[in-house]
């Protein structure tokens, strides 16, 4: 019996040990290690903080940022009806197959900012951390410490490779995106940014929580099975040594 529990102990072994996401010296500053409902061992999608976050993304990140990969009738998959989806659309002048695309063109970006303006769609799947990374950029904004020069039109972020950033705070103040009716939490400047990275980890992988949830019954089932054949190879081989 203590060998089949050494065997599990191994087998959890391996699967606990996924490799963590490196981060190399004189980058931004790690991100705290925030709770998700997309992760750990049940995850699944919180569809009224997505909504939420697809408020602070239309409303206030589109201004600049493009969504490319996402459009209106995507949100169907969150269990939203046509009608619904396509009554927000409407608001924003776009058709239910239209991609989110910023307004503001890549020149316009480059004379404004002097870079181009990244797509958002996979950002958390770009970024080390992911939505850790997102939320944290977007409270990350700081002075800067003394001796650290920002160039005009730069700013300070504390956790952005380099600290200087050309993106100005996006979210200043409580408030800013109005919430749906009877949502459980406030726009602090903190939830928006929580809220929002929630919905960018949805527009990376729509289909991200079937996934894990699949692969919990995947590693289960791989469990049982080494149980199985432990077992197995006990029972024939206790015959032999009978013989
Ligand atoms: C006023 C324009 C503007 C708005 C509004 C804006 N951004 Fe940005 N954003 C930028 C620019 C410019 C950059 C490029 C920064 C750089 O490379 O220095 C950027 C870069 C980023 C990056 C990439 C950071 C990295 O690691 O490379 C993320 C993530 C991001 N923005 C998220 C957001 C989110 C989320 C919102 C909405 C809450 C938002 N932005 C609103 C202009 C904007």
């Amino acid at each position: 019996m203590k060998k089949a529990l050494l065997l599990i102990a191994l087998f959890a072994g391996i699967v606990a040990a996924q490799p963590a996401p490196t981060y190399a010296a004189g980058d931004g500053a790690v991100p705290p290690e925030m709770e998700w409902s997309f992760r750990g061992f049940n995850p699944e999608w919180d569809v009224e903080q997505i909504f939420r976050g697809y408020k602070v993304a239309t409303q206030v990140c589109m201004a600049c940022h493009s969504f490319k990969y996402i459009k209106h009738r995507d949100l169907m998959k969150l269990g939203f009806s046509e009608e619904q989806v396509a009554s927000l659309a409407d608001e924003m002048g776009l058709g239910l197959d239209d991609k989110l695309i910023s307004a503001l063109t890549t020149e316009a970006a480059l004379m404004s900012y002097g870079t181009e303006i990244p797509d958002l769609s996979l950002m958390n799947m770009a970024r080390p951390h992911g939505a850790d990374y997102l939320h944290a950029l977007l409270v990350g904004y700081e002075e800067a410490p003394e001796g650290v020069s920002v160039p005009a039109g730069k700013h300070y972020n504390k956790y952005f490779p380099g600290h200087v950033i050309a993106m100005p705070k996006p979210l200043t103040m409580d408030g800013q995106v109005e919430y749906p009716e009877g949502s459980k939490v406030e726009p602090t400047v903190d939830q928006m940014a929580k809220d929002v990275s929630a919905f960018i980890e949805w527009t990376g992988e729509p289909i991200l929580v079937k996934r894990k949830t699949l692969g919990v019954y995947v590693l289960l089932y791989l469990l049982i099975f080494t149980i199985l054949s432990y077992m197995l190879m006990k029972s024939i081989w206790s015959d032999v040594k009978k013989k």
